[in-house]
């Protein structure tokens, strides 16, 4: 499928799908959308009439038009209320406009938006992720697949004049949004730590990165007990991920991206139970798996930023030579943890992560983690917590979240609540009490940056979604590649 941006206006576009937007507020035909419909015998005005179509967000309308027009087909798209526009609402816009040109069957389609912001390139970029992303198809375990996908084999985005370079860039971030999604929706027993360190090998040799894999033997030279115990259950390899972006001359800032890679959370010897989602756990690699879009969409923009793409990926099982609840590990910043709690595993392998990513000597960290369920109870599965002492990085990670289209909040690091993780016999304890228990993840992953300005997110909501909505289908949605590429390719 071709994407391009051009300056034809409506009434001038010949090919089989039209799609027009319009406001909540003012369906009424006017300007070059009133002499389309005069071209098109009035069916526009019908479809209207007949669908009692009120331009309400994202709903749909379509028909077939006379068949001695330029077009065959016609799709109305609701843009809601003309002050409520922003570019989210338009990726999403782009989105249902995909989604029922795929019905329709359409092979070309224009697609005719308002522009957003003044700025023609930037709407051209959200309209194409939304039109990617929505079509993006899985049938990687299907037998026989019974959707075919959509027929579009070529996209012309009206009047925005051209964008090439909007285009390219909205391709490379949904490529990389739809390799997070692939790597989270594929069970256990496909993607593995071998699976994410084979991944990181091929974004590595086709896009020129340099990547280091530490084996087990590595990571214990290098004292990464936390990480370590998280992995001794089992039978699998860990591998330790480094992968390194760096641009040609000299980068004006040096930044690491670290990813939760549990391939699966069984909870460890405090094993998940029936009713817990065991069987969702598949998704515990979402932070690795964003990170490892992030890296594959970066690797194309060629930003001027040097980004080291991390991750401590294991799976957290049950055996013989599991870590017994009570057990003290120690880090490789010296610091021991008494494990109350095996299924707090997430924080214990981005501890010796966040040591490693500090010593790189780079001016930010960002960590994001399917790290609580209690984010999940104080978000929902929309929105991503964000907890950070430093408020110009949480500054740039809202400017980011905003352009991306994927929600953050700002939660408290409240140090009064370490109380709770205190230890009597080690420095801490992995899990502190229900209440407040993202906070105390987060809080946790603290004791392991030194002095590097540090944002982490909690992503175990956004990670999947139950229904099709918006430019995510059902399941995984690759939450929140567009952030961290946005973060790493703004001017801060
Ligand atoms: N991977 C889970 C968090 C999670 C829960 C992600 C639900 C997605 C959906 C994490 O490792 C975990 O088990 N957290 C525990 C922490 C508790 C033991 C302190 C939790 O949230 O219950
Ligand atoms: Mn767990
Ligand atoms: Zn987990």
């Amino acid at each position: 499928m071709e994407i391009r941006a051009t300056n034809t206006a409506q009434l001038d576009w010949t090919g089989d799908t039209l799609a027009v937007g319009l406001f909540e507020d003012a369906v009424e035909l006017t300007g070059d959308l009133a002499s389309l419909d005069q071209k098109l015998d009035g069916t526009i005005k019908e479809l209207i009439e007949e669908t009692e179509f009120k331009g309400s967000v994202s709903a749909t309308a379509a028909c077939r038009v006379g068949a001695n027009s330029s077009i065959r087909k016609i799709i109305l798209i609701g843009l809601g209320k003309k002050n409520a526009l922003s570019l989210d609402s338009l990726r999403k816009s782009a989105a249902a406009i995909a989604r029922t040109a795929k019905q329709q069957n359409s092979k070309t389609l224009a697609i005719s938006l308002p522009v957003v912001n003044n700025d023609p390139a930037l709407t051209a970029q959200g309209i194409t992720e939304g039109i990617l992303l929505a079509l993006h198809l899985d049938n990687r375990f299907k037998s026989e697949p019974e959707d075919k996908g959509a027929k579009l084999e070529q996209v012309e985005l009206l009047g925005l004049g051209d964008q090439e370079a909007a285009v390219r860039r909205a391709k490379a971030i949904s490529d990389g949004v739809i390799l997070a999604r692939e790597l989270v929706a594929a069970p256990a027993n496909t993607v593995t730590a071998i699976t994410l360190a084979e991944t990181a090998e091929e974004i590595a040799s086709q896009w020129g990165l340099s990547l280091e894999i530490l084996e087990k033997e590595d990571c214990e030279k290098l004292g990464m007990g936390a990480f370590l115990g998280v992995a001794q259950a089992s039978d699998l390899p860990p591998k330790f991920i480094h992968l390194t972006y760096k641009p040609e001359g000299t980068a004006k800032r040096k930044v690491a991206i670290v990813g939760k890679g549990l391939t699966f959370d069984s909870g460890g010897l405090n094993i998940k139970g029936s009713g817990s989602g065991i069987e969702t756990m598949k998704m515990d690699m979402g932070g690795a798996a964003a990170t490892l879009g992030a890296a594959k969409a970066i690797a194309q923009l060629k930003p001027n930023v040097e980004v080291h793409f991390i991750s401590a990926a294991t799976e957290n099982m049950i055996s013989g030579h599991a870590m017994h609840p009570g057990d003290i590990l120690t880090a490789s910043n010296g610091k021991t943890i008494e494990v109350n709690n095996t299924d707090a595993e997430g924080r214990l392998t981005l501890a010796d992560a966040l040591v490693f990513a500090e010593k790189l000597e780079v001016d930010a960290i960002v960590d994001l983690a399917t790290l609580t369920g209690a984010c999940i109870v104080a978000l929902g599965n929309d929105i991503g917590g964000l907890w950070t002492a430093d408020e110009a990085l949480a500054a740039q990670l809202k400017a980011a979240s905003e352009v991306a289209g994927e929600q953050f909040w700002q939660m408290p690091l409240e140090e009064k609540y370490f109380e709770g993780l205190k230890s009597p016999i080690a420095d801490m304890k992995n899990t502190g009490p229900r209440a407040g228990g993202s906070i105390t993840a987060a809080l946790f992953l603290k004791q392991f940056v030194k002095e590097t300005a540090w944002a982490h997110l909690d992503i175990a909501g956004p990670v999947w979604a139950d229904k099709e909505s918006g430019c995510n289908n059902a399941g995984a949605t690759g939450f929140p590649v567009r952030t961290l590429v946005n973060w790493v390719l703004s001017d801060v």
